[in-house]
């Protein structure tokens, strides 16, 4: 039988980074879109990254038939205890843009020194299998908060998270090099042994 990965994200950038870190596994990888489910929508009303996660896999499993997984992924800020969080993608509003959202985070943090900006993404992935069994990955990437935006690559918050260790941030990064670490990086190589598991 040819099974199927069936992503429940519509967002490029987010497909592009998973299906390269998933290539080498021997499975067809298809978006909701690709399924032409383009128009379904779930509103993330849960308060847990895990809860999004389930909701949205949930949802589109009940549509299609193959493995299909759902990921939320927050930023959470340690000195506005873990802002903007679950609620990342609507920080600055119900119509929130990621650049309405850093500068609101910028804000927040206004008088916040280097030390205490500490930082980590986390990504939830929630799988279900094609008999409705739900597992789960994921993964967390720490850093810090940058006083202003550096480099212009990849999206949302990545030109303010500097990551640690490393001294510079996402948006300073190619896709390779953050594919490489990044909190969705280390959830899909967590998704990854899960679903090695399973295919065998
Ligand atoms: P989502 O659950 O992946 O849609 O993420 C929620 C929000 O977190 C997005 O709207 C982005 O603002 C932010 N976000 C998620 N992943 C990343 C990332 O890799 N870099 C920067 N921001 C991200």
């Amino acid at each position: 039988m040819n099974r199927k990965l069936i992503l429940s994200s519509g967002n490029e950038h987010k497909i592009k980074e998973i299906k390269e870190i998933l290539k080498d596994l021997n499975i067809e990888i298809v978006s909701k879109d690709d399924l032409g489910f383009k128009d379904l929508d779930v509103d993330e009303d849960k308060d847990t990254l895990e809860g999004n996660a389930f909701k949205k896999a949930e949802e589109l499993s009940k549509l299609v038939n193959g493995i299909v997984i759902a990921d939320d992924t927050g930023l959470f800020v340690d000195a506005l205890d873990g802002a903007p969080g679950v609620y990342s993608a609507r920080y600055s509003g119900e119509n929130a843009t990621y650049k309405g959202n850093n500068e609101l985070l910028l804000k927040n943090l206004k008088d916040v020194p280097m030390e205490k900006r500490t930082a980590y993404f986390k990504t939830v992935i929630a799988i279900i299998l094609e008999d409705g069994l739900k597992l789960k990955a994921e993964g967390i990437c720490k850093g810090r908060i940058g006083f202003e935006a550096h480099g212009t690559n990849g999206f949302g918050y990545d030109p303010l998270f500097i990551v640690e260790g490393l001294g510079k941030s996402f948006g300073e990064m190619t896709d390779e090099e953050k594919n490489s670490l990044s909190h969705r990086a280390n959830a899909l190589r967590n998704l990854k042994n899960v679903l090695g598991e399973v295919l065998n």
